[in-house]
């Protein structure tokens, strides 16, 4: 048959990592009908299918873990936002992915959960499944939601609009139709994750193009915490792969779980450096570790994590991440690494139900900015909270008792005519090395304000295409470059260095320390 012009939904979700399926799941057990939309060909395709180290739990004792966060976060964190993350946290972890969808978390020997520790925690407390947490959780999830009687999953459909009316949010306007197909809803929640595309080399997959986030503020929402973009201090950065071919492009993760379980880094003059940055050494907060690895690389030409020191055994304990390297070309002990665009800490402004500033509109998960990490998020909270904040989401859109309303949607463009060849990709290019040059690891206010004049320009070129044509393309460059102003302006408006945001002033090199340092 054929489809009907629009859609329905009580709870309409946009996104399928972890986040998306939490709220699917939660606002489906209060009998309300889901609709979950999700631009990827394969649902899995999201960040958290690639999420390594694992999720934390409180272990037991949540007063740790929050001081814990509250450290890595520089004091920046929101001590009530941490609170709600740990009065949840191991009913949700225990309850829906253990005891659900049945997910078997990595035992020692004795039959005992195998907890793993990670930078700047005080104690092993993160459940993992090798370190491929991330595919373990959500390959269950999906099956899950995808079988659910209240939830229908729309594939390769990506939202590109709010519908809005009065401040209030009525659902998206999604590309399921060449025209565009309304789905309106009486709640709409966005789970779309990341922006890594908007820097070259991230550990995102290439559909984090920010579009929660840029969708929203569009419509008027509130964003929070835009400037702090999270550098992993430890992707993969070997050259040539095995056979003399060229290295795989995409930035592979080394977990920062290596480093918990005793790996080092070392420069390229052999030797280990990070206690002379911080009393935490390998284990400090990421951002220190990260821009301690930049450093030391332009000071001796490179890093490598060295895992000959680790506890237990590389190959038998992290048998995917040594798969990898060895087809990307290493196989020794010693594994080139350099920093790499890995999350964001803010985004969607967001209350402890998932609420954002605009009425029906939620956000959870990467897109959202809970306040649960501050300037700087410590390892293996992000699963935790996608998982949470969905929860709390989901079940809060669902018993909320809002209406719905088939407002206007605005009418779409074909896409003729057609975009000029390799346009979008073109400006992505430009809209990367941008971010990369004056938004990454260590920013300067000069730069910071060439930045938005660029994106500036590039926004107004891509906003005059988007007036004529309806291309999926079209709209995740117009999100990554909203995205990317919000990045650039947050940054312009914070002097002051913290956390993931920092301001060069005299960066303190290598060759400048005290000899006797
Ligand atoms: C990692 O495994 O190092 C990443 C964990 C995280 O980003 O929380």
């Amino acid at each position: 048959p054929a489809p009907s012009a629009y859609d329905t939904a009580d709870v309409l979700v946009v996104g399928s990592g972890i986040a998306g399926c939490a709220a699917a799941l939660a606002a489906a057990r209060e009998d309300a009908e889901v609709r979950l939309l999700t631009k990827a060909t394969r649902p899995a395709d999201s960040s958290t299918d690639w999420a390594q180290g694992g999720i934390s739990t409180t272990r037991g004792n949540p007063e740790s873990l929050k001081t814990d966060i509250l450290e890595a976060s520089d004091g920046t964190a929101d001590p009530d936002a941490i609170d709600v993350l740990l009065e949840d946290a191991d009913d949700a972890v225990f309850d829906v992915l253990v005891d659900t969808l049945g997910i078997a978390f990595d035992e020692t020997d004795d039959g005992e959960l195998d907890y793993t520790r990670e930078a700047a925690h005080s104690d092993r407390r993160i459940l993992h499944v090798d370190a491929a947490t991330g595919t373990h959780i959500l390959r269950p999830f999906l099956t899950f939601v995808g079988d659910h009687d209240r939830i229908d999953v729309h594939q390769d459909t990506a939202a590109l609009e709010l519908l809005t009316h009065e401040g209030r949010v009525h659902g998206v306007l999604s590309d399921e139709e060449p025209g565009g197909r309304p789905i309106y809803a009486a709640t709409t929640i966005l789970a779309t994750g990341g922006i890594g595309a908007c820097y070259t080399r991230s550990t995102n997959p290439d559909g984090a193009t920010g579009d929660g986030i840029a969708m929203a503020a569009l419509a008027g929402a509130d964003v929070a915490d835009m400037e702090y973009v999270q550098f992993h201090p430890t992707a993969y950065a070997g050259g040539e792969a095995r056979g003399g071919g060229a290295a795989e492009q995409d930035p592979f993760l080394l977990s920062e779980a290596l480093r918990g379980e005793g790996a080092l880094l070392k420069n390229g003059d052999g030797d280990r450096f990070m206690d002379d940055y911080h009393p935490n050494g390998e284990l400090a907060p990421r951002d220190v570790v990260a821009r301690a690895v930049g450093t030391e690389r332009e000071a001796t030409g490179e890093v490598v994590l060295d895992v000959s020191t680790l506890e237990g055994d590389f190959e038998a304990d992290f048998p995917t991440i040594a798969e990898t390297v060895l087809e990307r070309g290493s196989d020794g002990d010693e594994i080139p690494v350099a920093p790499c665009q890995h999350f964001l800490c803010g985004g969607i402004d967001v209350d402890s139900r998932g609420r954002s500033t605009l009425d029906r509109l939620y956000a959870v998960g990467e897109c959202a900015r809970t306040g649960v990490h501050g300037a700087n998020r410590l390892a293996s909270t992000s699963l935790l909270e996608g998982l949470v904040w969905g929860l709390r989401a989901g079940k809060d859109a669902a018993t909320r008792g809002a209406d719905l309303e088939l407002v206007e949607a605005p009418a779409l463009r074909n896409s003729d005519p057609a975009l000029p060849p390799r346009f979008a990709a073109e400006k992505f290019t430009r809209l990367q090395r941008t971010m990369d040059d004056y938004l990454g690891l260590e920013r300067d206010p000069d730069d910071i304000a060439r930045a938005s004049a660029v994106l500036r320009r590039l926004k107004g070129e891509v906003d005059a295409y988007i007036r004529t044509r309806t291309a999926r393309d079209l709209y995740e460059l117009r999100n990554a470059s909203v995205t990317a102003l919000l990045i650039a302006r947050a940054a312009s408006e914070n002097p002051d260095s913290i956390g993931c945001h920092y301001i060069k002033s005299e960066p303190e090199s290598v060759a400048e320390r005290p000899a006797d340092d």
